[in-house]
């Protein structure tokens, strides 16, 4: 029998196949439901920052949904630096729900309601990894 297929990369595949770049989809969402957040990022460069941030933030979410073979461990890494950025820890949290709300924008009509499922539990795991993380 074949294993269950993991939501969580798949739903990433399915938007991969629909989106080249979610990069724009993304940080206008943040943007839009979080505008304190635009003000934060330097006026010059930021461009690679986001990518970067957005692409490391999807790794770790892979990997944390999946083997769990390290790449996790940037989120707790990422809580004491965003820290010293002045970024809220609420806000820090909230980043993982965009992304969540564009793969589902961007997947469509193909979107299920196991998905939801697998997605609710990633972002109540994430945000209990966030909040017991020492300040
Ligand atoms: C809305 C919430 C967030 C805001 C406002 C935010 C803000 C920032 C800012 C301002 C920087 C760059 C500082 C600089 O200019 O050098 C940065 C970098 C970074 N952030 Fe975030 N961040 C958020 C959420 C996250 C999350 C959830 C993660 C992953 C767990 C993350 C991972 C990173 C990484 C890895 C970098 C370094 C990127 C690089 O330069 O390669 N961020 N973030």
């Amino acid at each position: 029998m074949m294993p269950p297929e993991n939501p969580i990369p798949r739903s990433f595949e399915l938007a991969a196949a629909r989106c080249e770049d979610l990069t724009p989809l993304v940080y206008r969402r943040l943007f839009e439901k979080h505008p304190e957040a635009a003000g934060m990022f330097r006026s010059e460069g930021s461009a690679l920052v986001k990518g970067s941030m957005l692409a490391l933030t999807i790794e770790a979410m892979l990997d944390f949904a999946s083997e769990r073979t390290g790449h996790f461990r940037l989120i707790e890494c990422e809580v004491s630096s965003h820290d010293a950025y002045g970024t809220p820890r609420e806000l820090f949290i909230a980043f993982f729900s965009v992304i969540a709300d564009t793969l589902r924008e961007v997947v469509g009509a193909e979107w299920s309601p196991e998905f939801d499922v697998a997605w609710r539990k990633l972002l109540d795991e994430i945000e209990g990894i966030v909040k017991r993380s020492e300040a």
